[in-house]
């Protein structure tokens, strides 16, 4: 009985080697295709790299020439890119150089105020949170275009425990038409008073449609009682 199983399990040897033996071409075959698909991966890994490494460096070389770069990145990315290396990895800033951007009245006020401060860059005096601050804020008008724009500037405005509205591409494109002639960096009092008058009109425009409210009300009522 048991020799029977070992003559069995021996034919099956070597029908299986007899198997192998005929397909071996094959599985060369096989195996070179592997390879081939192997050297192709790898190849076009290569590549890629080379590609990646050549529009990083085209991208740093439009980023000096001023050419708008192609919105191949989002909002974190641009951060990381631009802003990062002065208001530092979590928005803290560096204290008494570099101000936060976490819970500052410039990045979670008024979009159009903002816009402006990153479009155009800003100088003079501020006080950030009880220090100091007079630097100067490099313009990145030249650098982004109004989808990047958006995207960072709604990024830095969500980031870091910040809460305020996003920030569109068309705010964007608008604001930067308006200032289109402006070429210098803003001055803290200029987007200061800008901010003031800003938020004056919003509550004067607040008051007049409450007020046109109550007069709808009013003559409502006074219908009703006709
Ligand atoms: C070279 C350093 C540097 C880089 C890079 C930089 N900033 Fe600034 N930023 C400053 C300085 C300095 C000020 C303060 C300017 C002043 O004192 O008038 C400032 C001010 C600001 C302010 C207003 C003040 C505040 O703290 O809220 C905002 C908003 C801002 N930067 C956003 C950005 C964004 C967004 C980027 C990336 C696109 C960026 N900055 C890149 C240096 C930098």
């Amino acid at each position: 009985m048991k020799s029977l199983t070992n003559r069995i399990a021996k034919m099956q040897r070597e029908k299986n080697f007899c198997k192998s033996g005929r397909s071996y071409s094959r599985r060369m075959q096989f195996a070179a295709l592997c390879l081939a698909g192997l050297v192709g991966i790898v190849g076009a890994g290569a590549a890629y790299e080379d590609v990646s490494s050549q529009s990083g460096r085209l991208h740093s070389e439009t980023a000096v020439s001023g050419d708008r770069t192609p919105p191949v990145q989002d909002g974190a990315e641009i951060y990381q890119a631009r802003c990062l290396s002065c208001h530092q990895a979590n928005g803290g800033g560096v204290p008494g150089v570099f101000p936060p951007l976490v819970g500052t009245e410039w990045v979670t006020g008024d979009e159009e105020v903002l816009i402006r401060v990153v479009l155009n860059g800003m100088t003079g005096e501020m006080e950030v949170n009880g220090l100091s601050y007079s630097g100067a804020m490099p313009p990145w008008g030249a650098f982004l275009t109004d989808e990047e724009m958006a995207d960072l500037l709604t990024y830095i405005r969500t980031e870091w425990n910040n809460d305020a509205s996003e920030i569109t591409s068309e705010t964007v494109a608008k604001v930067r038409e308006a200032v289109a002639d402006r070429k210098e960096p803003w001055t803290v009092e200029e987007l200061e008073a800008l901010r003031e008058a800003r938020e004056k009109a919003k509550a004067e425009a607040a008051q007049a449609k409450a007020a046109e409210e109550t007069a709808a009300k009013t003559t409502t009522e006074a219908e009703e009682e006709k």
